[in-house]
């Protein structure tokens, strides 16, 4: 177990200047933020940090500006959104470290919030290099992480800074957001209620392989559906026409399908075309019947109604990634009617967990969002820990002071 805010005394957290990595990691649009789901999810977390009196200084990436400034990705609409959302003072710092960055914060008024700049335009950042790590913790009194969106990284200021501020003596705990999702995914591995249905999309299987042995070691049904079908159907020695696939690990699919067997479900039907793009001629058609030259965009009609018979029997789903290429339009009902089928199972009292960024954006075009149990703002770091992979930003928190004591494992 991991420490959270509630292992905070009140007075711990008066005045200081604690710092919270997030994951601002949203759209951005004309100079404002066209998505603002990330950064509400952690709003609770800076609100409960600023009520207490903390100094509470917000460090983020935003895009992938590649180690130097790049003011497409500044930070600054995040910060005017937060300074919208909030009842409090929110300054945002044209820096994300250096000498400005510490006197900023050294002036800084007690439950106050103080956003920096893009921590990814240091070169630093991404290599976890140790020196802006000790930098950040020469200021941070505490550090406290709602990134779960990046939880799967070693970056400095999620990875490093931690072990920082705790080896100097502060505290490094899950926020609120983060510990929600630990909580709900760590229920998925460890109790889930039975049936357990698995819908795993997306393009490729080799991103995917560690996922689909996890799952299939722990759900009842796998069911697999994007691009990724694709690679099974290469398996099958079916026609798969232009579509996506990965000839490299067709060997690893069938081996998959053989240890699976029944439990491993594949679409039985495709909606496919010469090119994906809105509007495009596009047919359905048995996977079995795929035409030279077509790229499979979509499951079926006849996959939707199966998929959706093992959601509509299931006590807990969890799904990861698209059925085929949503966002254009033609190709999205496949993806919308397992969406639909999930949220209608979460009606009827399964826990259903949506992990994924095109996920969860697929939920939302669907407009079944909210009836899902939890979406998880993490969609590789949702992955990895379904992989039950360890995820360097939540090992270097600090172990909870109970665990500690009691020599629970964490
Ligand atoms: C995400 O949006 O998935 C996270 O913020 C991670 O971003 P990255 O893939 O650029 O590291």
């Amino acid at each position: 177990m991991k420490k959270t805010l509630d292992d905070f005394a009140p007075s711990e957290l008066t005045d200081a200047a604690v710092a919270v990595r997030a994951d601002f990691n949203v759209p951005l649009d004309r100079g404002r933020v066209a998505d603002p789901t990330r950064i509400e999810r952690t709003i609770p977390t800076i609100a409960r940090l600023a009520a207490t009196g903390a100094r509470v200084v917000v460090l983020s990436h935003l895009g992938r500006p590649g180690g130097r400034p790049d003011l497409r990705f500044t930070l600054k609409p995040v910060a005017d959104y937060l300074a919208g959302r909030l009842d409090l003072p929110v300054r945002f710092l044209a820096h994300s470290a250096g000498p400005a960055a510490a006197e900023a914060v050294a002036a800084q008024a007690p439950g106050t919030v103080m956003v920096l700049e893009n921590t990814r335009f240091l070169p630093g950042e991404t290599a976890n290099d140790p020196a802006i790590a000790e930098e950040w913790a020469g200021w941070a009194d505490h550090f406290v992480t709602d990134a779960f969106g990046i939880a799967h990284r070693a970056h400095a200021s999620n990875a490093g800074l931690p072990r920082a501020v705790e080896a100097k003596g502060g505290g490094a705990a899950a926020g609120l957001l983060v510990e929600e999702e630990l909580t709900v995914l760590g229920d998925l591995l460890d109790q889930p209620r039975r049936p357990f249905v698995a819908v795993l999309g997306g393009a490729k299987v080799s991103e995917k392989i560690g996922v689909v042995e996890a799952l299939l070691a722990r759900t009842d049904v796998l069911l697999v559906g994007g691009a990724m079908a694709n690679t099974f159907f290469l398996a099958m020695g079916l026609e798969t026409g232009a579509s996506m696939t990965e000839s490299d690990q067709v060997e690893t699919a069938a081996a998959l399908m053989a240890a699976a067997g029944p439990r491993l479900v594949l679409p039985v039907d495709c909606v496919a075309a010469d090119v994906l793009e809105a509007g495009a001629a596009a047919r359905t058609t048995d996977r079995s019947e795929i035409r030279l030259g077509e790229i499979v965009g979509d499951v079926g009609p006849a996959t939707v109604a199966l998929f959706g018979g093992f959601l509509a029997e299931a006590a807990t789903v969890a799904w990861n990634g698209p059925m085929g290429v949503f966002e254009t339009a033609g190709f999205e009902k496949g993806t919308f009617g397992v969406a639909r089928a999930a949220a209608a199972a979460a009606d009827n009292g399964a826990q259903v967990v949506v992990g994924g960024g095109d996920s969860a954006a697929a939920a939302a075009a669907a407009g079944v969002a909210p009836r899902m149990t939890h979406i998880s703002t993490g969609g590789g770091a949702s992955l990895d820990l379904l992989a039950g992979k360890e995820l360097p930003g939540i090992a270097a928190l600090s172990d909870r002071p109970e665990a500690v004591a009691e020599g629970v494992p964490a």
